[in-house]
């Protein structure tokens, strides 16, 4: 049998016994917290994976750097309250702790706070990048500070990271407004600075290429905040344009979120009128008065996942996960075009 390519994590044998990391940890430091069926299932797994505790965890934990960082690009984007949530479930199990900072989307905010994780000591970072580069980064590895790129696939092979394949999500979404008789969308759009809205504009504009439509034609780029001011921003501009686009796709939940509100007090019905799209479906989505088509990112899982290969440690081969995003269809696409 080859040898591991890594070393078994706690999260595997959470995983083969079909139970919460909480729930492993609990077994190895407070057993009498666990059923005994729960910590017998737990148990096999562990002996069935030949699971050791990982020694320089605890040894970093004794030295007390039991503290990460994580730097996203707004905490009060729903998408990344749950990826932080993701973060910190897995990292607790473990008993460390999160430190939490939003970017900005500004590269001097992001290097700010990198220096300041870095003067607490920190075990690592977990970062949204701001910009293409990630010399900075690398930089900060040198210095003996793991870190792990978030919602960003990783430039360079030896730095570990988690993202989800936004140029699939953008085509999704286009695909499925093609499918509904849709040929002309607007899509409100951040700068293409953002790898994620660069990624989701080419996927879009691939969907419409493969379905013979051009797609300097078919799509109605607008370029707002990626907030529900932006969606409001972008939905007032599309009112004015005399050939009104059928459907808009929004970069996220948020922006789609203001462009509802905008289309409503318009008197726009959605979707019979124009058909709308968001993407990241947060909690949000499924609970609007008309329930939001949105393309589903596994956030939870996107944070849970980089904290584990945070918790490997620098010595760990680097690991390049890229997760599928899926379209969840609902009222707000669902009627064909005039
Ligand atoms: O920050 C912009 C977007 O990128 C978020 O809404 C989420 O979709 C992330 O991937």
């Amino acid at each position: 049998m080859s040898p591991r390519t890594r070393r078994t994590s706690i999260a595997d044998v959470a995983r083969r016994a079909g139970v919460s990391v909480g729930t492993v940890s609990n077994v190895l430091n407070r057993p009498d917290r666990v059923s005994p069926t729960t910590r017998e299932r737990v148990e096999a797994a562990i002996a069935e994976l030949s699971f050791v505790r990982n020694g320089s965890a605890r040894q970093l934990r004794a030295g007390r750097i039991t503290t990460v960082g994580a730097i996203v690009l707004d905490i009060s984007n729903p998408f990344f309250t749950d990826v932080t949530r993701g973060i910190e479930e897995r990292l607790t199990a473990d008993d460390y702790t999160l430190m939490v900072a939003s970017s900005d989307r500004e590269p001097e905010r992001e290097a700010r706070y990198l220096r300041l994780f870095e003067e607490h000591g920190v075990r690592g970072v977990m970062v949204v990048p701001t910009g293409e580069s990630i010399d900075h980064l690398l930089a900060v590895r040198e210095r003996g500070i793991g870190v792990v790129l978030l919602d960003h696939p990783s430039p360079v092979d030896s730095v570990s990271s988690v993202a989800v394949d936004d140029v699939l999500g953008g085509a999704l979404a286009t695909r499925h407004l093609l499918d509904q008789g849709h040929t002309r969308i607007a899509f409100l759009n951040g700068t293409h600075s953002i790898r994620q809205c660069a990624d989701r504009l080419e996927g879009a504009r691939r969907a419409l290429a493969d379905a013979g439509r051009d797609p300097d034609a078919a799509l109605v780029e607008v370029t707002v905040p990626l907030d529900a001011n932006g969606g409001e921003t972008g939905i007032r501009a599309l009112l004015e344009a005399d050939d009104r686009p059928t459907a808009v796709f929004c970069v996220n939940d948020l922006v789609a979120l203001g462009a509802l509100r905008t289309l409503r007090r318009a008197g726009v019905s959605v979707p019979d009128d124009v058909a709308l799209v968001g993407y990241d479906d947060v909690t949000f989505a499924a609970e609007l008065a008309t329930p939001l088509t949105s393309v589903r990112q596994p956030r939870h899982e996107l944070g849970a996942r980089a904290a584990d290969m945070m918790l490997r440690g620098t010595d760990a081969p680097a690991e390049h996960v890229v997760f599928k995003p899926e379209l969840v269809v609902r009222e707000s696409s669902t009627t064909r075009a005039p």
